[in-house]
């Protein structure tokens, strides 16, 4: 059992702790909720211990299909423990439909269906009020990777859209997009973070009800039950 240290990192989901062993970290997942870059907070009740869950299971599922990550293992309900990562300063997001700032950019109609999945590298920690869209170019500019990191980048991005997809599909989920950041680690980069209702968008496939963070950020109602059902459904799988 690794002894936890201090504070690393906190953010709007997550606490990250040190730990007696240099390679690994400890992520704690927190109910509070944010939107709006932080214009709208809140909580939902037992989202820690949900995306907690969630995460060590589809982490799982993609190890499983070859995409390396930082999960190690669940501590407890709210914590797991990770390869503690040097995290790259930028973002992947990965869309199927149009949705959120792909609307307000594109004016495309919200739900349209992508005839190639879109992508698009965001970067972390700056203060604009939108997410600071960037290009291959800016992250070359910056030192951030390498051309042929920023491939890799790219082609594990879609991997990992594809395999989640395909598994949600199942439990009746459409994958309507997601985020995921990567992070160095001896030498390699892996794929760290979460995937969660906090970070992607899940629709319900008949319906197309939210059961993500839009129905916090839309005041939809039910967020938890939306995030306990995302849990049930992948849990009814053998997986
Ligand atoms: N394996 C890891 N090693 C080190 N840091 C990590 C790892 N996985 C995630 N992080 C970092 O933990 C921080 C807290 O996560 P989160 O609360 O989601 O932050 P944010 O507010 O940026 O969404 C983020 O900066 C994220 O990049
Ligand atoms: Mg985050």
């Amino acid at each position: 059992m690794p002894e936890i240290r201090e504070l690393i990192q906190e953010g709007k989901g997550k606490r990250v702790y040190a730990t007696d062993d240099p390679d690994l970290a400890v992520v704690y997942y927190k109910d509070e909720a944010m939107a709006f870059h932080g214009l709208k907070r809140g909580r939902i009740i037992g989202k820690g211990e949900v995306n907690n869950a969630i995460c060590e299971h589809l982490f799982t599922l993609l190890r499983e299909h070859g995409v390396e990550n930082h999960f190690v293992r669940q501590l407890d309900a709210r914590q797991s423990l990770v390869l503690r990562c040097e995290m790259m300063p930028f973002a992947v997001k990965v869309r199927n439909r149009v949705a959120g700032s792909m609307h307000v950019r594109t004016r495309l109609p919200v739900g349209m269906k992508l005839d190639e999945p879109v992508l698009e590298f965001t970067l972390k920690d700056t203060d604009m009020e939108q997410d600071a869209l960037v290009n291959h170019t800016h992250l070359y500019a910056m030192k951030a990777a390498t051309p042929q990191e920023l491939e890799e980048i790219r082609r594990v991005s879609r991997q990992i859209n594809a395999i989640l997809s395909e598994y949600m599909r199942e439990i009746n989920i459409e994958l309507i997009d997601f985020k995921v950041e990567f992070g160095r680690y001896k030498g390699k980069i892996l794929l760290a973070d979460e995937i969660s209702p906090d970070t992607a968008r899940f629709w319900d496939s008949k319906t197309h009800e939210p059961l993500d963070i839009d129905r916090f950020r839309r005041d939809l109602g039910d967020v938890a039950e939306a995030y306990q059902e995302v849990l049930h459904r992948m849990m009814g799988t053998g997986f």
